[in-house]
């Protein structure tokens, strides 16, 4: 069994084999703790997963909901509404999701076809491609731009800031690498991050109103609503979720359609494109964990979680937990019902972004089944080095048009 705690356990991909046989022999695992960090145990199986995040009050996100441990000082400095319980998220999550809500983002429909139709066309102009650059890269940069109402030409840079919070155990992305150098200076600061203090200077930049921001943009519309540290930490929140775990589930998708036999031809029936964007998010479960800490002394299978325990919700794990799909590992575009957990479903934090996230996805899809006959893999994926995201970074791939 590969070590959790380790990001090189995750260089070459998720390890599957891994949560599969702790699903089967360790259902409740302890991996003990290592420089820097208290030890923690993992969830592994489906069920076990839904009924922990049906009891908030058991399972916390309000002392950090990644696998570092912060002090009290860095988690207020650093918190967002998704680092809070009921009621108090609640509270927020009611204030920001009108802008998230499934009519709202329906009207960024014909936007989002048409940008699809624009990347998917230029990506294809070369016979062979990197197609995380070329493809799964723009569209959740374009779409997190109006979302956010910020101008298009700050939209690399905001980008370039995102993974590298969300890579910040990859050199890749960083030079920063949390496990590697020292990031004490960064430590209120999100992700421990220097392109957090970045993020925070553009975010100021916003309140003040020296940064112009669309009216109908997110960050208009809660300015005034949530305020000063709040809006700058929800502000990182929407770079970071916002971009990479969409363009991370359109690459995984690019690439199951590249390798598994048939698949494009199954696509290109067009019966599928409702449920196609949930099979393969839930292959591709981009975030692999989010982390609760007990608030109560709570047995499970024979053994004691204490209270103030690290309990890691491996969601990626659950999405291929054959008791509760058939066939897990393999697409099966027609999948229904199809209630995988790669958006964080069952608890309070269910993803506000998925509506979007899977409408960018169809739009992709519907214009590579249009376009393309047949691809194939030019070499394997690069995988990001984290135990938190499932990164495609690089994906080459050839296409043969029709
Ligand atoms: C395929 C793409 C995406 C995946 C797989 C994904 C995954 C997740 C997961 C697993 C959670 C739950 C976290 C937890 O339990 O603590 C979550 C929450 C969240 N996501 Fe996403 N996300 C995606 C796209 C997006 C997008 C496009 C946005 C915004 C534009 C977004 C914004 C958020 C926010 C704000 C939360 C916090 C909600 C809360 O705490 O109430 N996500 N996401």
């Amino acid at each position: 069994m590969k070590n959790l705690a380790d990001h090189d356990s995750f260089v070459d991909g998720v390890p599957h084999d891994t949560f599969a046989q702790m699903r089967k022999d360790a259902p409740l695992h302890w991996t003990p703790g290592f420089v820097g960090a208290k030890g923690f145990w993992s969830l592994t199986r489906y069920a076990d997963i839904m009924a922990a995040q049906r009891v908030p009050e058991v399972f916390s996100s309000a002392q950090g909901i990644r696998i570092e441990d912060q002090s009290h000082e860095e988690y207020m400095a650093r918190r967002t509404f998704q680092e809070t319980d009921p009621p108090e998220h609640t509270i927020t999550r009611r204030a920001v999701n009108p802008a998230f809500a499934k009519p709202v983002v329906t009207k960024f429909e014909p936007l989002i076809r048409e940008l699809a139709r624009d990347i998917v066309a230029k990506g294809l102009q070369e016979h062979e491609f990197d197609a995380v650059d070329k493809i799964a890269k723009t569209l959740p940069m374009l779409m997190l731009g109006r979302i956010l109402g910020v101008p298009d030409e700050d939209l690399d840079w905001l980008v370039t800031r995102g993974d590298a919070l969300i890579g910040n155990t990859d050199p890749y992305f960083t030079d920063t690498v949390i496990d590697k150098v020292d990031t004490e200076s960064y430590r209120m600061m999100p992700f421990r991050s220097p392109a957090g203090v970045q993020l925070y200077d553009y975010a100021d930049a916003v309140l003040r109103g020296d940064k112009k921001v669309s009216e109908d943009g997110i960050l208009n519309r809660v300015r005034g609503q949530i305020e000063g540290l709040d809006f700058k930490n929800f502000f990182c929140l929407l770079v970071a979720a916002g971009n990479d775990t969409t363009r991370y589930s359109i690459a995984m998708a690019l690439h199951l359609l590249a390798t598994q036999d048939g698949l494009l031809q199954e696509l290109q029936k067009g019966t599928d494109f409702e449920t196609a964007p949930d099979e393969f998010i839930r292959l591709a479960a981009p975030t692999l964990h989010f982390r609760r800490t007990a608030t109560q002394d709570t047995e499970m299978h024979g053994q004691t979680i204490r209270a103030g325990d690290k309990v890691l919700l491996w969601f990626v794990s659950a999405c291929r937990d054959g008791d509760a799909f058939a066939d897990p590992n393999r697409a099966v575009l027609s999948r229904a019902p199809n209630r995988h957990m790669a958006f964080g479903q069952g608890g309070p934090h269910v993803c506000l972004g998925m509506w979007l996230a899977k409408l960018e996805l169809r739009a992709v899809l519907q214009e590579i089944a249009t376009r393309v006959k047949t691809l194939e893999p030019v070499a394997p994926p690069t995988w990001t080095r984290s135990n938190f995201i499932c990164g495609v970074k690089t994906l080459p791939i050839r296409a043969h048009l029709k």
